[in-house]
């Protein structure tokens, strides 16, 4: 429905959506409450990061809140970088994003990044792959892929963001991250050897640990 309308509330804030992106979930409201809570001084000009910014829900949602931070983002497509840059544009944050096409899979993705940052939020595609196709059909059918696939065990994403999480954080900065259900253990295992302390996962509206929460 959203594709056809062509656009989706997220956070009270209207953001365009083409089939190029994900469709913003409720669910991912948790990132924001959680960011709200940890950055308690809204003012500030807190520095930002989003990888994977698909319709850039998470990001621009923040720096609508965050009045004084900048942010920068990160995406592999560029239909989609399009769509977040349209909605950045409209939601009149543009002047405080930087909206990057580039790829975590590839070496050196994080050069140019510029940070650290005090905050990375992400949202990454985090199904395991044979399983997509078992997905309801409004998902498997019509979402991207890209957004959906996680490799062959789902974490590959976070492995891959967990390599340069150290790089890209300042101390006692943050990670936020949201994870499918049963997957917050594996996650914070993943994390365990780099320099991330855990905190406890913010649940979701349906009670189910949704966003996994590291400090440096
Ligand atoms: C689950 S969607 C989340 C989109 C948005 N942040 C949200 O919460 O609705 C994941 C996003 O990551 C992007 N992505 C997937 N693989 C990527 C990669 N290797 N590098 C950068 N972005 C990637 C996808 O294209 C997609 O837009």
């Amino acid at each position: 429905m959203a594709y056809i309308l062509g656009e989706r509330e997220f956070w009270g804030l209207p953001f365009k959506v083409s089939p190029a992106v994900l469709v913003p979930r409720p669910d991912s409201e948790t990132i924001i409450e959680a960011a709200l809570a940890l950055l308690a001084d809204h003012a500030r000009s807190w520095r930002l990061l989003d990888l994977g910014l698909g319709s850039g829900c998470l990001l621009l949602t923040l720096l609508h809140e965050f009045r004084a931070a900048r942010g920068v983002g990160l995406e592999v497509s560029e239909d989609a970088l399009a769509v977040a840059r349209t909605n950045a544009a409209a939601l009149k944050v543009g002047d405080r994003a930087e909206l990057l096409l580039g790829d975590w899979r590839r070496p050196g993705w994080r050069d140019r990044l510029g940070g650290p940052f005090d905050l990375l939020v992400s949202n990454p595609p985090y199904i395991e792959a044979a399983a997509i196709a078992g997905l309801m059909p409004e998902v498997s059918r019509f979402e991207p892929k890209l957004a959906l696939d996680g490799g062959p065990d789902g974490l590959a994403a976070y492995r891959a963001i967990a390599t340069e999480a150290p790089r890209l954080v300042v101390p006692g900065g943050r990670l936020l991250l949201e994870v499918g259900e049963g997957q917050a253990p594996e996650i914070y295992k993943i994390f365990q050897s780099t320099g991330f302390t855990a905190e406890a996962p913010w649940k979701d509206l349906g009670g189910i640990d949704r966003v996994v929460s590291l400090k440096y």
